[in-house]
C-alpha cells in the first residue's frame, strides 16, 4: 500500500515525505544535514542528547528532530540562532565531564563527538571538569571500556539488546553518577557478553575500543626465531579500503596482500582457503547426518559470538552444532600442521595471525578446546580490520598507491564459495553448492542459491535434493537466532540446516569492521554494499565450489585423507560445551 504523503516546509523549502518520517530524515531528503549524536536509526531513537534540535513553528520548545515525526503544514527551521545556541550548549555540557585526551584516544580521527565539537567551533569548554580520570574496564579478551569518555548516548546498550538480545550492559546508578556497565558493576568477563563488538561499532566516542593486539604481533614480527604467518578473513578485503577513505564496497584484496607482505609477514596466506576446508568438513558432516542419522537441524559453527550465545543460552542445541572449527581456527590448524610439515618448520616456531571482521575472534583464539594435539593453539593473535589498517598507517604505507599483490599459494588459493562466507547466507550457499554437487554431480547441481542471499533478518528456503527435501534457514543477529531457536523449541519451525551469524548481515558488518558514523550507519546500507562486492568477486573466480579448489584436493590427497576422516577430525573439529550463564 502506498504511504500517505505529508507536505511541510524546511527552512522555507517545500518538502513532501511519507507519513511517519522524522524531521531529521525529511531534512536529509531536502539536503539539510542536522547533527546528531545519540541517534542510530531503528536501534537507538531515544531523543536524549538534544544535539539534533530544530525550531518548529508554533511549538513552545525546540524539538529533537530524530524522534519528531513530520505533520501536514509543519514549518521547520534547522539553523536559527536559537537552534545553534541550544546545540552548542548541549555539546558543552556533554563535554563538561568528558576526558578530552583526543590526541591519544583510540578513537582519534573517528570520534563523532570530536567532529561535532569541530563543527560547532568549540575551542574551550566553559564547564570543564578537570577531575575526569580514566575508568578502564578491560576484563574481557576483546574489549576495553573507558567510561570517562562515555557520553551516555545508550547506543551501545541498544545494540547489545536489540541486535543481539543479550542486554548485558545498561545504565547503573542515577543522576551525575550514571554510568554504563554490567549489572551490579560486574566485570564484562563475568557477564553473558558474546564478544561480538556490536556495542563498539555503535559507540560514537572512544569509550569502547578493542583489546589492542598490535604490540604482540609487532613483537613476533621482530623476533628472528618466529616464522610469522598471516591470513585475512573473506570480508576484510571488501571493508579495509574504508579505513583509507575508499568507497563502501571497494574490493582491495590486491592492495591488502601487498601491505601484508610489506609489513614483513613471512607468509601471506588466505583464510578463504580455510573456509573451503570448512565447507568440505561441514558438507560431509551434513550429508552424514542427513543420510545416516544425526542431530538435525545441523547448525553452522563459524561465528564464535553465536557459539558462545548457544553455549550459554541454548545448551540444548549444542548437539546440533557442527563440530567444525571456524575458518579462523582451521586456518591456524592447517598452518601449524600441513604447512609446518611441508615447509620443514617446527609448529612451535610458527606464529599465526588472523585478520578478522570480528572482536569475538580474539576470544575464540584463547578457547582451550581449540588446542591442537601438538600442544599449539591454532592462532596466536587475531587482529580486527581496524587494527590492520592502523598497522598499515603506522608503517607509513600509502595504501591507495600500493600495487596488487598475490597470496602465497600453498594456502592462498581459494574458491568463490569461500569468498561469500563474509555475507549472511554465504556459508549456507557455499555448503549447498558442494552438498548439491555431491548428490547430483557437478554438471547437474545448481551453482547459485539466491534464496539465502540478502540482508533479510531470517531467510528460509526448501530444496529438492535426490531422495530428500532439505529445509534451510539463515539468520543473522542473535535476536533473530533467538526467534528461530524458540520457534524450533515450540515446534512451530523445523529445518535441516541452519546458518547463524552473530552480527546482523554477517561478517561484513562485524564488530571489528571499519567505524562509520551514525549518519552513515543509519542511511547507507553498509551490509548490502559490502556483500555485493563479495558476490561480484565470487562470480569472477576460476572455481566456485570448495571441492574444486586445487589446494583442497592437494591437502586431502597428500595430508588429511578423506573429508571427515580421522586426521581431518583431529585437526579441523572440536567440541563445544555449555558455558556458565550469568544472571543479570
Ligand atoms: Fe536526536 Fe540525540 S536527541 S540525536
Amino acid at each position: 500500500m502506498e504511504p500517505n504523503m505529508v507536505n511541510l516546509k524546511i527552512n522555507d523549502i517545500p518538502v513532501t515525505v511519507p507519513e511517519g518520517t522524522t524531521v531529521l530524515e525529511a531534512a536529509r531528503s531536502a539536503g539539510f544535514k542536522i547533527p546528531s549524536l545519540c541517534f542510530l536509526k531503528d536501534i537507538n531513537e531515544i531523543g536524549s542528547c538534544r544535539i539534533c534540535v530544530v525550531e518548529v513553528k508554533g511549538a513552545r520548545s525546540l524539538m529533537a528532530s530524530c524522534v519528531y515525526p513530520v505533520s501536514e503544514g509543519m514549518e521547520v527551521y534547522t539553523n536559527t540562532p536559537k537552534v545553534r545556541h541550544s546545540r552548542q550548549l548541549s555539546l558543552e555540557l556533554i563535554l563538561s565531564n568528558h576526558r578530552m585526551d583526543c590526541l591519544t584516544c583510540a578513537r582519534n580521527a573517528h570520534c563523532e563527538l570530536r567532529d561535532l565539537a569541530a563543527d560547532f567551533n568549540i575551542d574551550a569548554v566553559r564547564y570543564a571538569n578537570d577531575l575526569m580520570v580514566p575508568q578502564i574496564e578491560s576484563s574481557a579478551l576483546h574489549l576495553v571500556r573507558d567510561n570517562s569518555k562515555c557520553i551516555l548516548c545508550r547506543r551501545c546498550t541498544a545494540a547489545c539488546r536489540k541486535y543481539q538480545s543479550v542486554g548485558v550492559i545498561g545504565p547503573n546508578d542515577r543522576g551525575f553518577m550514571t554510568h554504563i556497565g554490567c549489572a551490579f558493576d560486574r566485570d564484562l568477563a563475568e557477564s553473558d557478553c558474546v564478544s561480538c563488538g556490536q556495542c563498539l561499532v555503535a559507540c560514537p566516542t572512544g569509550a569502547l575500543s578493542e583489546q589492542d593486539s598490535i604490540p604482540e604481533v609487532m613483537e613476533a614480527l621482530h623476533d628472528p626465531n618466529k616464522h610469522v604467518v598471516i591470513g585475512p578473513a573473506p570480508s576484510v578485503r571488501v571493508t579495509l579500503g574504508e579505513c583509507f577513505g575508499m568507497p563502501v564496497g571497494a574490493n582491495v584484496e590486491g592492495k591488502m596482500v601487498s601491505a601484508l607482505h610489506r609489513l614483513g609477514f613471512d607468509k601471506v596466506f588466505d583464510v578463504d582457503t580455510a573456509a573451503d576446508f570448512t565447507i568440505m568438513e561441514e558438507g560431509t558432516e551434513f550429508l552424514e547426518r542427513l543420510q545416516n542419522g544425526g542431530a538435525l537441524p545441523m547448525i553452522t559453527s563459524c561465528s564464535p559470538g553465536w557459539i558462545r550465545f548457544c553455549e550459554q543460552h541454548y545448551p540444548e542445541f549444542i548437539p546440533s552444532l557442527s563440530s567444525c572449527k571456524s575458518p579462523q581456527q582451521m586456518f591456524g590448524a592447517l598452518v601449524k600442521s600441513y604447512y609446518a610439515e611441508k615447509a620443514g618448520i617446527d609448529p612451535k616456531d610458527i606464529y599465526v595471525v588472523s585478520v578478522m571482521p570480528c572482536t569475538a575472534k580474539k576470544y575464540e583464539v584463547k578457547r582451550e578446546e581449540q588446542r591442537m594435539a601438538n600442544g599449539c593453539m591454532p592462532v596466536d593473535a587475531s587482529l580486527t580490520t581496524r587494527e590492520l589498517a592502523r598497522m598499515i598507517t603506522q608503517a607509513g604505507m600509502m595504501f591507495d598507491h600500493l600495487p596488487d599483490g598475490e597470496f602465497d599459494p600453498m594456502l592462498g588459493i581459494s574458491t568463490g564459495a569461500s569468498v561469500i562466507f563474509g555475507a549472511t547466507g554465504g556459508v549456507m550457499e557455499a555448503a549447498l553448492r558442494t552438498v548439491a554437487a555431491k548428490l547430483m554431480g557437478d554438471d547437474n547441481a545448481p551453482l547459485e542459491f539466491h534464496e539465502v542471499r540478502g540482508i533479510k533478518d531470517i531467510k528460509e528456503a526448501t530444496y529438492e535434493l535426490p531422495g530428500r527435501t532439505v529445509r534451510v534457514c539463515v539468520a543473522s543477529g542473535l535476536a533473530n537466532a533467538k526467534i528461530v531457536l524458540d520457534g524450533i523449541k515450540s515446534g512451530e519451525l523445523s529445518y535441516d540446516f541452519i546458518e547463524f551469524m552473530a552480527c546482523p548481515g554477517g561478517c561484513v558488518n562485524g564488530g571489528g569492521q571499519p567505524l562509520q558514523p551514525s549518519m552513515v550507519r543509519s542511511f547507507t546500507d553498509l551490509r548490502t554494499l559490502r556483500a555485493q562486492a563479495l558476490y561480484k568477486q565470487d562470480e569472477g573466480m576460476a572455481h566456485r565450489r570448495s571441492h574444486e579448489s586445487p589446494v583442497v584436493k592437494e591437502v586431502y590427497e597428500s595430508y588429511l585423507g578423506e573429508p571427515g576422516g580421522h586426521k581431518a577430525h583431529e585437526l579441523l573439529h572440536c567440541t563445544y560445551v555449555p558455558q556458565t550463564r550469568y544472571r543479570t
